[in-house]
């Protein structure tokens, strides 16, 4: 089998939290039981891209327990928690000597190269083959056999340019390499992908551009925008881990400093109230009016960041958007204040701008915090060198609320590769009785008891008794 992680021998931690995990992920769980015999994953060559912890660990698993072929990369250099890697790679039967799991390629701590070189190598089975679905995180897979496909219809790959970010020259390179050492790999990958599930906003927005330009070569699904994943991982989830963050990375006490979160869509509601909890002044700035009413009726301030910059302790970005913490910004804060992301994408944060600045010294306090200090003496913290900092600097979200989210994943893959006829290329959401039944396979674990409609109140408000209780445009 062929594999790349740091280190097999934590494969036993590894199993002993992927069994705690278990009991945390009942959606999943019920989802093995449910389909223990059809296995209507039978055939699916599935490549993963997305962080690899314990959780996803426990979804992997679940994948491969309905039958899928299975390939994986975490979507982030920061994201790969080892010893879930290691257990993945070892498998429930095997040793370190003779694994007999998945090949996961994926560690803490990649460089940029080692990365796409890791997204790379799950697209490709021995055999030389590669997947039939994908199940992504942010988009990175997709974006590369769409361009890979692109360029070799093209005849060519571009240069980069002195403008692009370092990882497009990356991104480029691969391409070059991979369509050298096997012409039309690309476009062969393309056509053999039945479609992809995507975890996160920011791969969802990637996928409605590409359908909007035409360029969409397969079927996706948005799992992001079931209700149970958006309106829980991305609230709930960093609601959790955004604290977690914080403290692993610094132990700063919080409460009473000012917090500012940028951004008040779904993350951005979970940062806030989390801070709060925690007894942080919180401010937050928006674009959209929608949002900063609803953060100014949540009982807090809303400003511009230009206001608070030189005031505020900790800054918390959450916007999938670019640039928006300046390198100025950074100059302007206070000292020992605590710069992060946890949006998708690192350039949330100038990061570039930053290194750039004349006279900017960077010190290591440990991985994955960095101190800069600026040619007048102040100093700012930097988590996860501006990647989304709960899964670089602790252990991303908590099973339970990722087992919401993996359960409309898993649910979606088999959409997709036993319902490929029903989806044309396009991007669509998993149909409502789906999402309910997400989050009924949770409610027992948390001992809540649901009331069941009466026939005669059903047809009152005009739904089935079994459901689905909402229209489509209902908000939640
Ligand atoms: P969202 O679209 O619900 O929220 C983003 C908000 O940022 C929007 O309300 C938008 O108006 C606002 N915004 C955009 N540009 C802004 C600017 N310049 N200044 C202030 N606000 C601005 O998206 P969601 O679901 O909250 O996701 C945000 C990011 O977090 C995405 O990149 C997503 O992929 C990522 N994500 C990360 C997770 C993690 O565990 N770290 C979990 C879930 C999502």
């Amino acid at each position: 089998m062929d594999y790349k992680v740091a280190d097999l021998s934590l494969a036993d931690f590894g199993r002993r939290e992927i069994r705690l995990a278990e009991h945390e992920m009942p959606g999943l769980m019920a989802i093995r039981e449910e389909y223990a015999e059809a296995r209507p994953l039978r055939g699916a060559k599935i490549m993963g891209s997305l962080h690899m912890t314990i959780q996803t660990a426990v979804l992997i698993e679940t994948l491969v327990e309905l039958g899928a072929d299975v390939r994986w990369v975490s979507c982030n250099i920061f994201s790969t928690q080892d010893h879930a890697a290691a257990a993945v790679v070892v498998g429930k039967d095997g040793t370190a000597e003779a694994p007999k799991g998945v090949p996961v390629f994926a560690w803490k701590g990649e460089t940029l190269e080692e990365y796409w070189w890791c997204t790379d190598q799950a697209l490709q089975w021995p055999d030389g083959s590669g997947p039939n679905m994908i199940l992504d995180d942010g988009g990175d897979a997709t974006l590369l056999v769409h361009k890979g496909a692109e360029y070799e219809k093209a005849g060519a790959v571009p240069a980069a340019t002195e403008d692009d970010p370092e990882e497009w020259g990356i991104i480029l390179e691969t391409l070059r390499r991979t369509i050298d050492e096997k012409p039309g790999r690309w476009t062969e990958a393309a056509a053999a992908i039945k479609g992809v599930t995507e975890e996160t906003t920011t791969g969802v927005h990637r996928l409605y551009e590409m359908a909007k330009e035409g360029k969409l070569a397969f079927p996706a699904i948005n799992v992001n925008d079931s209700v149970t994943k958006s309106k829980f991982d991305n609230k709930y989830g960093c609601r959790h881990s955004v604290i977690d963050g914080l403290n692993r990375a610094t132990d700063v006490l919080i409460g009473g400093k000012v917090a500012v979160v940028c951004g008040y869509g779904d993350v951005g509601k979970g940062c806030a109230e989390a801070l709060r909890g925690q007894g942080a002044r919180v401010v937050v700035t928006e674009i959209d009016p929608i949002c900063a009413l609803q953060a100014a009726m949540d009982g807090f301030q809303v400003t511009v960041l230009e206001d608070v910059v030189g005031k505020a302790d900790i800054f918390v970005s959450t916007t999938g958007n670019f640039n928006i913490i300046t390198a100025e910004h950074m100059a302007a804060m206070k000292h020992q204040a605590i710069v992060s992301n946890i949006g998708h994408f690192d350039n949330e944060i100038d990061m570039a701008g930053l290194a750039k600045t004349p006279g900017i010294v960077k010190t290591e306090i440990k991985p994955q915090v960095h101190e800069w200090r600026f040619p007048d003496g102040h100093t700012i913290l930097v988590l996860a060198e501006g990647r989304l900092m709960n899964l670089g600097c602790a252990t991303g979200h908590p099973s339970f609320v990722m087992s919401n989210s993996f359960t409309n994943q898993v649910i979606a893959q088999i959409e997709l590769f036993t319902k490929t006829e029903e989806y044309p290329v396009g991007v669509y959401v998993l149909p409502k009785h789906l999402d309910e039944k997400v989050a009924r396979l949770h409610l027992d674990a948390l001992g809540v008891k649901l009331t069941e409609l009466t026939k005669e109140q059903a047809d009152y408000i005009g739904v089935h008794v079994e459901g689905p209780y909402k229209p489509d445009h209902y908000r939640y």
